[in-house]
């Protein structure tokens, strides 16, 4: 994929089918280690330790769709291409954590790319899920927790279109005062 963010779309939308209510994104650029670290943390249902092993394989799904996964082999792919790597620990009943690391200045690293778009679309397709952003780079850090704005809103529904719009354009103007 040519931006980051849509591999991060991809693995949210996993935690968001094993019901979890709560799920925590963060993305960390550090220059100094040259390191770019993405987490995705829900308190989903979880995998077995069975499952877990051959989880990154393409034809571990518990899709009924199609036959082949991708969503975490590919990423994987993309990770350790950049000299880096994806990692997965999950827990029946608990939740999973995937943590997916690039070196920053790898040729062939893909940009971020839109992370505002990719809450947007989480946040409005799930609005009854909890979400965190957290951004952080060379110290600097953003933070967005739908539960905040949530009791901001009161009746007011966190998929409402000028909602989304709002959130697209605070996560934007978040990412902006990082650099
Ligand atoms: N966060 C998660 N919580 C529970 N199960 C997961 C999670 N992420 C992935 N899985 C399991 O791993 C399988 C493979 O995921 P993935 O590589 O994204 O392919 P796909 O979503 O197309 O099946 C999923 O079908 C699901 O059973
Ligand atoms: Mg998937």
């Amino acid at each position: 994929m040519k931006e980051l963010s849509l591999h991060i779309l991809d693995i949210a939308e996993n935690s968001v089918k094993a019901k979890a209510s709560l799920i925590e994104i963060s993305v960390c650029e550090d220059s100094e280690k040259n390191l770019l670290t993405i987490d995705i943390k829900d308190n989903g249902c979880g995998m077995s330790e069975e499952f877990l092993k051959t989880v990154k394989d393409p034809f571990s799904t518990t899709r009924t769709t199609r036959r082949v996964g991708m969503g975490l082999s590919l990423f994987e792919a993309a990770a350790v291409q950049c000299g880096g790597s994806l990692k997965i620990s999950s827990e029946q009943g608990v939740g999973t954590s995937v943590t997916v690391t690039f070196l920053q200045n790898h040729i062939d690293r893909a940009p971020l790319g839109d992370m505002a778009g990719t809450m947007q679309t989480l946040i409005g397709g799930a609005p009854e899920i909890d979400f965190i952003y957290r951004h952080e780079k060379d110290g600097k850090n953003f933070v967005l927790d739908t539960r905040e704005i949530k009791e901001t809103l009161g009746d007011v529904p966190l998929n409402t279109p000028e909602v989304i719009l709002w959130i697209g354009d605070y996560i934007n103007e978040g990412i902006n005062e990082l650099n």
